[in-house]
């Protein structure tokens, strides 16, 4: 099993991110590495599937590619399921869950294409195993993918179970909170690590952070933790899981984590005009173990002041919408109010700072009166965004940013 073929999907714009993530953790020159529109695709073994699970912070899912052709018909699928040897990954004691994805494809019936590789999944373990797997379209053990393009057909078996996103720590969330893979993007679009080049630390603060997911996931970043720390993954349940190597590598993961001394300064700073989502990112902080190195605060983005004297970054996905849902001093004034006061408020006591604003709205540098000097399209599911650079210049500086 020394080489899989391996694809880890993510979110549209994020395959660049992704890949520099994928060569850090495994060590693969970016030759090596397959960047896609939709993800990164890869060879490696066993180890690596366990180690991308645990430790990718970008990808939606670790996926084994075990067949890749051409297809014309739904006979085509079932006879390329059933040259799959299944019987390597999982028993008939195990439920199964096919799950179908096309683009362009010339059939009539996805799941009827779908119900073909249930169909010779199962009739090749009764065949081999003597029984066939149940279906389990809500908590299946194994979760076969299937991506149909106009003429080529890819079968892959998930090493993740719950998409990757879900760390385990996030239960209380409020009505537009990002995933932890896109924020965990747009964190390294940023660049941000938690120290400059000497090593002194560089706050980062959300003005708007909701339930706290950009401020959690920078403070995991900064303390080294594992996204997968906490959750757990299909691959427990597959038949080449080695209990001890999963231990072993768990174990190395903790003992590489940074402890935050009790009473040091905060790292990542949020702050919502909500005390009730100001509450949430709280409780969402400590089940994510990182309680001691953050600090959240309510308050209106319109007022609140640097947490530091030390400039650093302010990243943000502020409210959006034509009657902007802001609330606070600017509730109800409408989009441009709210963003030329924010812009106000910014350029008055953020001078040094770098502001970075991920939205879907194409106006907010006019709104803002600011000049953004980077734009980095990401689609947080399906809305096209821009993660736009801001560079607010020192107050004795000479722009009129
Ligand atoms: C799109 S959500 C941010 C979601 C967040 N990134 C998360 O993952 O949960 C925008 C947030 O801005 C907050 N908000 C609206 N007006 C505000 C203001 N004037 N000052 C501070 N926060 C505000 C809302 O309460 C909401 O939580």
């Amino acid at each position: 099993m020394s080489t899989l073929d391996l694809f880890l999907p993510c979110a549209g714009g994020c395959a660049p991110f992704l890949a520099d993530e994928v060569a850090a953790l495994t060590g693969q020159p970016m030759d090596a590495l397959r960047v896609g529109r939709a993800g990164v695709a890869l060879r490696g073994d066993w180890d690596t599937v366990l180690r991308l699970n645990l430790h990718s912070r970008i990808a939606q899912r670790v996926l084994i590619r075990l067949w890749e052709g051409p297809y014309r018909r739904e006979d085509d699928i079932y006879a390329a399921a059933a040259a799959v040897a299944w019987e390597d990954w999982f028993t008939p004691r195990q439920t199964i869950k096919v799950e179908v994805t096309a683009q362009r494809s010339p059939l009539r019936s996805l799941h009827f294409a779908g119900l073909r590789v249930k169909d010779a999944v199962c009739d090749r373990l009764r065949e081999r195993r003597g029984a066939r797997p149940s279906v389990d379209t809500a908590q299946p053990d194994v979760r076969l993918y299937v991506h149909l393009t106009a003429e080529t057909l890819t079968l892959a078996l998930d090493t993740s179970g719950e998409p990757l996103f879900k760390r385990g720590w996030r239960i209380d969330k409020g009505d537009a909170p990002l995933k932890e893979t896109l924020a965990a993007a747009v964190i390294a679009a940023t660049g941000w690590t938690g120290v400059d080049a000497d090593g002194a630390p560089v706050p980062l603060v959300d003005p708007c952070c909701g339930s706290g997911t950009l401020v959690i996931e920078a403070a995991q970043i900064a303390l080294r933790h594992a996204p997968g720390r906490q959750r757990r993954f299909a691959f427990e349940r597959l038949l080449p899981h080695d209990p001890a190597r999963w231990a072993a590598l768990r174990d190395a993961a903790r003992a590489a984590e940074r402890p935050w001394p009790a009473g040091a300064a905060a790292i990542a700073y949020g702050s919502d005009v909500s005390f009730r989502m100001v509450d949430f990112a709280r409780r969402n902080a400590e089940r994510a173990g990182v309680g001691a190195a953050v600090a959240f605060r309510g308050g209106d983005a319109l007022q609140r002041l640097p947490p530091t004297d030390r400039p650093g970054i302010l990243l943000l996905n502020p409210p959006y919408g034509e009657r902007i849902e802001a609330a606070g001093v600017a509730g109800g004034l409408g989009a441009d109010a709210f963003y030329e006061r924010l812009a106000a408020h910014w350029k008055t006591h953020f001078g040094g700072w770098t502001a970075w604003v991920l939205t879907p709205d194409r106006d907010l540098p006019r709104r803002l009166r600011l000049q953004a000097s980077r734009r980095i399209p990401l689609y947080n599911g399906p809305i096209e965004c821009r993660l736009l650079r801001f560079d607010l210049q020192a107050r004795n500086g000479s722009s009129d940013n």
